[in-house]
């Protein structure tokens, strides 16, 4: 029976060769399978004469015996090295810090509009909106924009496709929000056209808008807040004092240095610009344009139904993502959009 100890020794070699489970039933087959060598041997017994068969049948059997427990011990090993290397690669690591649900925070460029918005109604304005898909009516034309203005060329504003792909001359992303200016005067005027006298108008209108725009004070999606101011004897100095009142407020600061530029817009006469100087960060010192003003214009006042010989008023429109800037002393306003957590978390 020597054949049998060599098969047997073989089979036990094969086994501990292995580290793949896989492997091991293959090797199993060689020796345990339908044609596996000690299952031939069993098969062959029934040609040996009764007498041989017996002691052969014996010690077929326990050469099977020590195979398969030697197969069975080569499993449970393999079991235990695949669970060892798993409880290693999944091991936790339980003195570190937990992952804890981050908590969100509002947006420093929300945060400054309900500031404004805050400031603005303390003082007695109501907040409206309009569309971001606005007529080129409302966006241009009642805004005293005639029709050549280069703020209407598609290098500054971005227009809409119709179904077929060609650029529609009627609508538009609403390049300011001066045009909810138009939509709130025709609102006005038609809710109190049975009384002699106009209300006062005191309105702010925050929302977004677009521009065809992108460097550090520049973004293609910005803010804007539209402030209007209608009534019977509104002046240039009220608009200079409720703009200076709100600044101080708003940077809760005395010292601010804010000034008005002469300017020019086709929707308000006399217009300014008002730039505001940076009063820490990495600018500190340097001027910064955060807004656009004037007495608005007799032709927008008609456009809205309102009479110019009886009434004047005077809007701004004003960034308050500039504002941001200038509050928190960030150099680039495109970071307030970018999505960067890194960045965005720091303003909690
Ligand atoms: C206007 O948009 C006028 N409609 C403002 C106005 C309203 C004037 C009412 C008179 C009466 P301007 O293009 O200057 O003006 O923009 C106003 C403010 O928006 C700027 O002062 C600036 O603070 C901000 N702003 C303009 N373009 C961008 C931009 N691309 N990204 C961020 N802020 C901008
Ligand atoms: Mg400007």
């Amino acid at each position: 029976m020597d054949n049998l100890d060599q098969l047997v020794s073989s089979a036990l070699t094969d086994f501990t060769t292995v580290s793949e489970p896989a492997r091991l039933e293959d090797i199993k087959a060689r020796y345990l399978g339908k044609d596996g060598s000690l299952t031939v041997l069993l098969k062959g017994l029934g040609k040996l004469p009764p007498d041989e068969r017996k002691i052969a049948g014996a010690a077929i059997n326990i050469a099977k015996t020590r195979v398969e427990s030697a197969l069975t011990e080569r499993r449970d090993a393999l079991r235990q090295v695949a669970l060892e290397s798993q409880l290693a690669a999944e091991a936790l690591d339980v003195t570190l810090p937990g992952r804890t649900q981050s908590r969100g925070s509002i947006h420093p460029v929300m945060r400054t509009l309900d500031r404004i918005e805050q400031l603005f109604r303390s003082i007695g304005f109501d907040v409206a909106d309009g569309p971001e898909i606005e007529s080129d009516w409302h966006n241009f034309t009642a805004l005293n924009t005639p029709e050549n203005h280069p703020a209407r060329s598609m290098h500054d504003t971005f227009y809409l496709l119709d179904a077929d792909g060609k650029v529609r001359e009627d609508v538009l992303l609403r390049t300011h929000t001066s045009p909810v200016q138009i939509r709130t005067l025709l609102a006005h005027v038609e809710q109190h056209k049975h009384l002699d006298r106009m209300p006062e108008i005191r309105v702010i209108c925050p929302g977004r808008v677009y521009r065809v725009d992108s460097d550090a004070t520049h973004s293609p999606m910005f803010h804007q807040v539209e402030g209007l101011w209608v009534g019977e004897d509104v002046s240039f100095a009220d608009l200079k004092g409720a703009i200076a009142d709100f600044l101080r407020r708003f940077f809760e600061s005395d010292d601010l240095k804010v000034r008005f530029r002469p300017s020019f817009f086709p929707f308000t006469e006399p217009s300014a610009e008002i730039d505001v100087a940076f009063m820490h960060g990495p600018m500190e010192g340097r001027w910064l344009e955060i807004a656009g003003c004037g007495m608005v214009h007799p032709n927008v006042l008609r456009f809205g139904g309102v009479d110019p010989e009886k009434y004047t008023g005077f809007a701004f429109g004003m960034g308050p993502d500039r504002l941001t800037m200038l509050r928190y002393g960030i150099n680039d306003l495109r970071l307030f959009f970018d999505g960067d957590l890194r960045f965005l978390s720091q303003f909690q």
